[in-house]
């Protein structure tokens, strides 16, 4: 039976409804910040003047409750123990649920900024659920072939969302004192519709076998896969769960001495700091600043980076499963250290033309490797015995690295202004040798990949006393 391509289109979309609003979250609070009727809500004198801006004391304190919230969610303590109770599924829900409550409590927000930083406490703990969740519920689903791809659209959504924020910013918030308030409702919808649509998509396979519900698996399996492929899947996902229980239930306490699974910690972590200390984010976050130094209008310039960023991440789902994701790792890495260097040539030089067309390059190389295949990578190279604690580490480092990146950055921009292109030059270097050293995951199946780092990493003492077992 062929694959239904539509079938797996739609869990990719609804899945990922959960990403959209992640990068919702991402666009829309810097602009707010410049809204005169929201400065005037919080107490500011001549609101309306555009020289007038929200103390940064203020602004860290509300930015970084989004982070915390996410880094605590997304955090091996909580993340898995939700992704492997409730399931994959059901932390997506319990993500929906808190994005919700969080969006609310921002927009019905009185009296002071207090209760807009708790709202972004809960949102951005809701969107720690959600990305520690997301791309792990599709790559579980999804065949060996196409899991590049469907995860792909994880990193496709939430750039839609970056710039759909935009969007809402330019339309929406201009509509008088309730335009902020109606920027944050807007997320609303996304978020109710993602509710709705969820109980639709199916369990992940292999969360049902570990929970034991072995015909529910079978029936997923063989409309996700086709009769003939199913069984053998179904068989396989099987004993790998037997063995693992066999063993035991894992705990922290054999995680951490088992040096396989520390070593495996490690790698994905990087995946995920390198991702965000690459320095993506210096022109999400920082770029309306950017782009304002070199006389260019922030608004406008901005909104153009996010559509090349939803543009550029097409390429990477068109290419991760055909080139790799060792090729886009290396890929990257190179290409956004050589933007970086010029970027900062261009702009010691004050080639204002040069400096911004290598931001745009810089964005497009991201969004073609880095954006996507971090996410991927670090949804599939774990065995399945720990994979929900092990993307609860990687995805807690991304958030950590977001934090540093969103804290580190305007430091370095106001002092050694565009000299940071330099020092992100040489983090991209470390983004080039871990593509270089890490192996190809492409066209594996996911029960498979585990077994790509032997001689790479410390063997697995599960493996080992298994292959005891049954010699
Ligand atoms: C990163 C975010 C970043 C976004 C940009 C995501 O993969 O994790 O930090 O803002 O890509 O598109």
């Amino acid at each position: 039976m062929a694959l239904d391509a539509a079938y797996f289109a739609y869990i990719a979309l609804i899945s990922a409804t959960g990403s959209l609003l992640f990068g919702l979250d991402i666009g829309y609070l810097a602009t707010i910040y410049t809204n005169g009727h929201f400065k005037e809500w919080i107490g500011l004198e001549n609101p309306h003047d555009p020289a007038v801006l929200v103390p940064s004391g203020m602004q860290s304190i509300v930015t970084g409750a989004f982070s915390w919230g996410a880094i605590i969610a997304s955090s091996p303590l909580i993340a898995p123990t939700f992704l492997d109770n409730q399931g994959r599924k059901g932390t997506m829900f319990a993500g929906g649920i808190l994005f919700f409550f969080g969006a609310a409590m921002q927009c019905a927000a009185v009296g002071t900024i207090h209760m807009i930083t708790a709202g972004r406490f809960v949102a951005g703990l809701s969107i720690g659920l959600l990305s520690a969740s997301i791309p792990l519920y599709q790559s579980e689903v999804a065949p060996a072939a196409w899991r590049g791809k469907l995860t792909s659209v994880y990193q496709l959504n939430i750039t839609i969302g970056i710039a759909i924020a935009q969007v809402l910013n330019f339309t929406i918030l201009p509509m008088g004192v309730w335009g902020w308030r109606y920027v944050i409702a807007a997320q609303l919808i996304p978020c109710a519709f993602m509710l709705f649509a969820l109980p639709t998509l199916p369990y992940s396979p292999t969360w049902l076998i570990k929970q034991g519900r072995y015909d529910e698996a079978k029936q997923t399996l063989i409309k996700l896969r086709g009769e003939e492929a199913a069984s053998g899947e179904f068989e396989l996902l099987r004993k790998i769960d037997e063995r693992d229980k066999a063993i035991g239930e894992p705990s922290w306490g054999d995680a951490l001495s088992n040096p396989r699974i520390r070593s495996l910690a490690v790698v994905g972590g990087c995946a995920q700091l390198f991702q965000q200390l690459c320095g993506m984010n210096v022109f999400m976050y920082y770029g309306p600043q950017i782009f304002q130094s070199m006389a260019l209008n922030p608004a406008i310039m901005q909104f153009l980076l996010s559509v090349t960023n939803v543009a550029a991440t097409f390429i990477g789902i068109m290419t991760i499963d055909a080139l790799g994701r060792r090729s886009l790792f290396m890929i990257g890495g190179i290409c956004m250290c050589m933007c970086c260097f010029v970027a900062g040539v261009g702009a010691h030089y004050e080639y204002n033309m040069i400096h911004c067309a290598c931001i745009f390059l810089f964005v497009v190389f991201f969004a073609s490797t880095w954006g996507p295949t971090a996410w991927v990578y670090t949804a599939e190279i774990y065995p399945s015995k720990y994979r929900s604690r092990l993307v609860g580490v990687s995805t807690s480092c991304n958030w950590v690295g977001n934090a540093v990146v969103g804290m580190v950055a305007p430091l370095l921009l106001n002092s050694i202004e565009t000299k940071t292109y330099f020092v992100l030059c040489a983090t991209n270097i470390l983004n080039f040798a871990y593509g270089w050293w890490v192996p190809e995951t492409k066209g594996v199946d996911l029960q498979s990949v585990p077994a790509l780092w032997d001689g790479k990493l410390p063997a697995d003492p599960d493996q080992l006393s298994d292959a005891r077992k049954t010699t």
